[in-house]
């Protein structure tokens, strides 16, 4: 492959439809092979922005704005980072001759519940928990029934657990048709699925090039509030069920296609493989792969959309723990212990210009002899991080006090030399 350099007439460009942490790592990895990367998004100072050659913000939902600046841009590759993002746009640029990743069908599929679980269970016949689809509280109601209690209530179209809730008895389904209008993206439309009560779940991360398919090892995760708190590379799993969780995602990214890394999301009770959701980019619980391989989910994302070769080499069992803000600030501040910044752990501060309760601001990522023993001091080392208002406070009070000496030092040349 030719290796054009940035900023040129000829340069090899990649554009971020969303900036945030994930696509911030996909943009250093691409400034390492000097692609020219143009990093959007719907508000100033993204992750990603801080590391592109170029930055935009607009609205990301507005089918204009978004085709606006693809015909401007004129990308080699558009790489959605996020859900939100005008399909229509995507679809339009598509047919215009713009190469979408892994490709605008996908995104939409992918976008929409009901899209992938329709896919996936009914055209590719993959094992997935039983489901429903309902716009109305009275077909909650019967929806619930049917699928039997406890079940997860989500809106078609969320992410991060915005908007779900599992209901125990009829009792809660009112509660539960609440939150999900609560959610963002379109809400008008809820699944409803049986709660599978599995042993453990995994995102089993699957690069594909019309080439090859490759698998990373399986990632345990845990989850709060439909969120990734830790995450740990290899998860155990059985012979059987890891062989079962490579054929779904092979058949599920096959069916998809295009290029890319997909985040297969999967539950596992015994031998037995459910598949939940898919992402068709890096995954957040992947983050883990930052230390455990030799080319990152980010990397192996990059050389998929170039089209290079997928080869890579797992170095190390491994963990990740994720930072969430406990403050609300426009002047983040986190404060991270020195004993954090450990030999073997990583520390990654995602510079988001502002912190809200619950907004995932770093990770800490840690190497061990096995996923145990990396988790274990993942959990412990993620203590060492703080963002509270007292500490904010504190950074605060020693900004003033450089400020008065700037201002000492000002007034004493102003006396020197005049003005
Ligand atoms: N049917 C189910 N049975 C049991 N647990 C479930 C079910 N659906 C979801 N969960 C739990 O909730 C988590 C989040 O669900 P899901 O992945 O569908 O939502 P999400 O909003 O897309 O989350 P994210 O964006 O973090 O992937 C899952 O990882 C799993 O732990
Ligand atoms: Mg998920």
């Amino acid at each position: 492959m030719y290796f054009p350099a940035p900023l040129k007439s000829n340069s090899l460009k990649i554009m971020l439809l969303g900036s945030g942490e994930l696509g911030k790592e996909v943009a250093i990895e691409a400034q390492r092979l000097g692609i020219e990367v143009i990093a959007v998004d719907r508000y100033p100072q993204a992750p990603a922005h801080q590391v592109a050659h170029e930055a935009h913000v607009i609205d990301m939902q507005n089918k204009e704005e978004v085709l606006d600046l693809i015909r401007r841009v004129r990308p080699d590759y558009i790489l959605p980072e996020i859900e939100a993002i005008s399909i229509a746009a995507l679809f339009e640029a598509e047919k215009e001759g713009f190469h979408v990743i892994p490709n605008a069908e996908a995104v939409n599929k992918t976008m929409n519940r009901k899209n992938i679980r329709k896919f996936a269970a009914e055209e590719l016949g993959l094992k997935t928990s039983a489901y429903r689809f309902v716009s109305t509280l009275e077909e909650l109601h019967e929806a619930a029934e049917a699928v039997g209690y406890p079940c997860v209530i989500k809106p078609v179209m969320s992410s991060s657990g915005h908007g779900q809730s599992v209901a125990r008895t009829a009792a809660d389904i009112e509660q539960s048709w609440e939150i999900a209008k609560e959610a963002r993206g379109d809400a008008s439309e809820l699944i409803v699925e049986e709660f599978v009560k599995f042993d453990y779940e995994i995102t089993l991360l699957t690069a594909r090039t019309e080439k090859e398919t490759v698998f990373c090892e399986p990632i345990g995760h845990e989850q709060k509030g439909g969120d990734y708190v830790f995450s740990w590379q290899p998860a155990f799993m059985s012979p059987v069920a890891l062989e079962r969780a490579k054929e779904i995602a092979k058949k599920v990214t096959d069916g998809l296609g295009g290029r890319g890394i997909f985040g297969v999301e999967l539950f596992i009770k015994g031998d037995d493989v459910y598949f939940s959701e898919v992402s068709p980019r890096p995954h957040d619980t992947g983050m883990v792969t930052l230390i455990t391989q030799s080319q990152s989910e980010f990397a192996l994302h990059l050389r998929a959309v170039l089209g290079l070769p997928l080869d890579f080499t797992f170095f190390t069992p491994g963990a990740s723990a994720a930072y969430k803000a406990k403050s609300e600030s426009v002047t983040p501040v986190l404060n991270i212990d020195d004993k954090a910044f450990a030999a073997d752990s990583f520390v990654r501060v995602f510079g988001k210009p502002e912190s809200h309760e619950g907004r995932r601001m770093a990770v800490l990522l840690t190497m061990a002899a096995s996923e145990s023993e990396a988790l274990a001091k993942a959990k412990e080392r993620i203590g060492y991080f703080d963002d509270t208002a007292e500490v904010v406070k504190v950074v605060e009070e020693v900004r003033e006090e450089r400020e008065d000496e700037t201002c000492v030092i000002k007034k004493v040349f102003k006396f020197i030399f005049g003005g």
